[in-house]
């Protein structure tokens, strides 16, 4: 799926100050592969990750999934164009404490009117994927740190969104479990034939992507790799 921004501004008024984090970026986004966003602390890279994910709305411009002008829908339709589109996987996993692996992972498919036997079926098939077959019935508390990751990988693609969004979902992980569950999201990507965007501080796997676009101070970025176009 292709994303673009166009004139994307995203500007936090405070009582005190007026921050303007993403400043009028236009961009397209590659339609398949992976892009990595990088980028100092504080200048955007999560808030440009809320807003392509339309959990977040622009304060001027517009987020497009092809021929869909997500940021002009309405919060429900929102709800609803994430829920079939978009996978999230964010730093610290966000799994229901209460529900197991499985019911984690069959979540998004439940909420897309699948039903709860197709759901917990394809819910098994994602959790053999990511190699957790014999950790389905466990809680999230019951499993380590990259366990929990890979619920979170496997409930963010199980209802094989055209997009995933990643926001340095290895970022509290050791080196050797990172790089391992990096692995896993490119070869899962690529084999669902989406388009991934990661936010990461970690610039070797970023050379490794196909895309990579730099955030800069005052909301700006610039980009390299395949595509070679930048923004103001
Ligand atoms: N809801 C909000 N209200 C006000 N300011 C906000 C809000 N969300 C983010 N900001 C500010 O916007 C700026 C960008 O924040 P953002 O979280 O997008 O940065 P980031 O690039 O993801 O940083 P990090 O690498 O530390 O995660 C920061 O200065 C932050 O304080
Ligand atoms: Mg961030």
């Amino acid at each position: 799926m292709r994303v673009e921004i166009n004139k994307l501004t995203k500007r936090y008024k405070d009582a005190d100050r007026d921050l303007t984090v993403i400043n009028d970026l236009t961009f397209t986004f590659p339609d398949r592969g992976s892009v990595a966003i990088i980028g100092r602390s504080g200048t955007g890279k999560s808030t440009l990750m809320h807003l392509l994910g339309a959990l977040d709305t622009p304060t001027s411009g517009t987020v497009r999934y092809g021929d869909v002008l997500v940021s002009s829908l309405s919060s429900d339709e929102r709800a609803a164009f994430r829920a079939q589109n978009v996978g999230f996987i964010f730093q610290f996993h966000h799994l229901l404490p209460e529900f197991n692996a499985r019911e984690n992972v069959a979540l998004p498919l439940i909420m897309n009117g699948v039903s709860e036997s197709e759901a917990q079926q394809r819910a098994t098939e994602l959790l053999d994927k990511v190699g957790l077959s014999q950790r389905s019935t466990h809680l999230p508390s019951q499993l380590s740190g990259g366990e929990q990751q890979r619920v979170a990988i496997a409930r963010a693609l199980v209802a094989r969104p055209k997009v995933i969004l990643a926001d340095e979902p290895t970022g509290n992980l050791d080196i050797v479990t990172a790089s391992e569950i990096q692995q896993l999201l490119l070869n899962m990507n690529q084999e669902y034939q989406s388009t991934l965007i990661i936010v990461t501080h970690n610039h070797e796997l970023a050379r490794s992507l196909d895309v990579v676009v730099e955030m800069l101070p005052g909301g700006a970025l610039i980009s390299s790799g395949s595509q070679r176009s930048t923004a103001h």
